[in-house]
């Protein structure tokens, strides 16, 4: 099993199983909440463009690398590593990824907490407008409320605690069931409920009036915008681009590991990378026209979501019953990405330490529960954690095409992409082009100015 025997080793056992699982662990905050105020605070439609080149040019290739490796080896990003390349220093950036993994998952988790909050919140705003203050509010009052609830709720303890252990541990248990029944189970459902509810909320919001303000904000692309801080704004498109897809850190080499020999690997990263895309779109689509319909400032910053929203919610008819809906679509997304970067833990555990599953979740939500709970008292700490997939992710993306472009044989990449010659591959040539330049050297150089940048920052008298 742990050498990869793949008829005993879990996996995902149907095609859409396979997307809906990869996209689940795509699709979440990082579409809904990072998105939305990310692109709010760097110029709008010129952000964009960026990011889809960046999620075309170098996203899919990454992609495809995780799904080969993870594939290939029939095993978790460090054992995949040792076993493709052993005795070489490759596996380190397996172990580069799981400790990404705990960084992510214990800001992402308290964020995903929010939305267990907020959802309960919803209710009672929805049920109770008198008694909780929420009646009757508009404009500028209506907008202080929220402000002041978003402050009081994420200044205090208990309650981000409390729901951030939720949230927690609803991960552990979906991840304790293992792949098929725990997390491909799950994400075929959550993830079309998860489509039809942000349709619903497009339709609102673009039927607002005033709401061609925010269609334009969004797919305009604006390059006065973003001429005070270009790096900025590439190296944020970079980061979001990688967060987004959920590569970087060895996750869906941990999920490639669980896909049949017969799936389509490149069609899967496709769709996958897609389906993101067109999830943070339509999210943008559902917040950008309201966000101007109500004068609401889109450079916000990561409050965007949970400031702004209930305003906005709060002041369209049929009430705060959006919000609910809203938040509940949130906690369903966050959780498929959650499952995703557990999975990576607990795959090295199980497989490399030779842990059980429930041990291997048990020891790894511990120890995700005590830097969450630093993430929830310190909003520094949260913050550098939040800040620091920008670099992490970019920084394991390109060895990853490095590895493949370079180092993999080329003989098993092509039995890996052509499911041992049943397909044709004719992108082939493209993507050994992208995989071994493209991303690469586009990587290096946009890391290196981001660098030059940060020390400029620092030190300003070497600027
Ligand atoms: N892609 C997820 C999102 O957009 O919400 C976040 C994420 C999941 C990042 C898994 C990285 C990861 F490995």
């Amino acid at each position: 099993m742990i050498q990869g025997n793949s008829s005993s080793r879990d996996g995902f056992s149907t095609k859409f199983g396979v997307i809906a699982a990869a996209a689940g662990s795509a699709i979440g905050l990082g579409n809904i909440w990072r998105f939305p105020y990310v692109l709010g605070q760097n110029g709008g439609g010129a952000f964009l463009l960026i990011y889809l080149v960046f999620i075309a040019a170098i996203g899919i290739p990454v992609m495809m690398s995780e799904f080969t490796i993870g594939r290939s080896a029939q095993l978790n990003p460090v054992g995949a590593f040792k076993k493709i390349a052993p005795g070489k220093k490759w596996h380190l950036i397996g172990s580069l990824g799981v400790v990404t993994a705990f960084i992510i998952l214990a800001f992402y988790t308290v964020v995903a907490g929010w939305t267990l909050e907020y959802m309960l919140q919803s209710v009672r705003w929805l049920l109770f407008p008198e008694s909780s203050g929420v009646a009757g509010l508009t404009g500028d009052a209506s907008r202080e409320f929220f402000q002041e609830h978003y402050e009081s709720f994420t200044n205090g303890i208990w309650r981000p605690v409390i729901w951030f252990l939720v949230m927690l541990f609803f991960t552990g248990f979906i991840v304790v069931s293992g792949v098929k029944r725990g997390i491909e189970k799950y994400a075929k459902i959550l993830m079309p409920v998860l489509l039809i509810l942000l349709l619903v909320l497009v339709f609102r919001s673009v039927t607002l009036e005033g709401a061609k303000e925010g269609l334009v904000f969004l797919f305009k692309p604006d390059f006065s915008q973003i001429k005070d801080a270009p790096v900025k704004v590439i190296l944020e498109a970079l980061g979001q681009a990688f967060f987004s897809l959920s590569i970087g850190m060895g996750t869906l080499i941990t999920y490639g590991s669980y896909i049949q020999k017969k799936e389509n690997l490149a069609n899967t990263a496709v769709s996958v990378a897609a389906a993101d895309t067109f999830i943070a779109v339509i999210a943008g689509l559902a917040i950008f026209p309201a966000v101007f319909a109500f004068g609401i400032n889109p450079g916000e910053g990561p409050e965007l979501v949970y400031i702004t929203l209930p305003v906005i919610f709060q002041n369209m008819a049929g009430g705060l019953i959006w919000a609910l809906m809203f938040f509940l679509l949130l906690c369903f997304a966050a959780i498929t990405s959650t499952i995703s970067v557990l999975e990576v833990i607990v795959a090295y555990l199980t497989e490399q330490l030779k842990l059980t599953r429930k041990r291997a979740v048990f020891l790894s939500a511990v120890s995700v529960a005590v830097l969450g709970l630093i993430c929830t008292v310190s909003s520094d700490v949260f913050a550098v954690f939040n800040a620091s997939p920008d670099i992490l992710l970019p920084f394991g993306g390109f060895f990853i095409v490095v590895f493949i472009g370079w180092f993999f044989s080329k003989n098993s990449l092509k039995k890996e992409l052509s499911s041992n010659g049943a397909r044709k591959i004719g992108y082939y040539p493209v993507f050994l082009f992208l995989v071994r330049f493209v991303a690469p050297l586009a990587i290096v150089f946009l890391f290196a100015i981001g660098v030059y940048n940060k020390i400029i920052n620092v030190f300003p008298s070497m600027g």
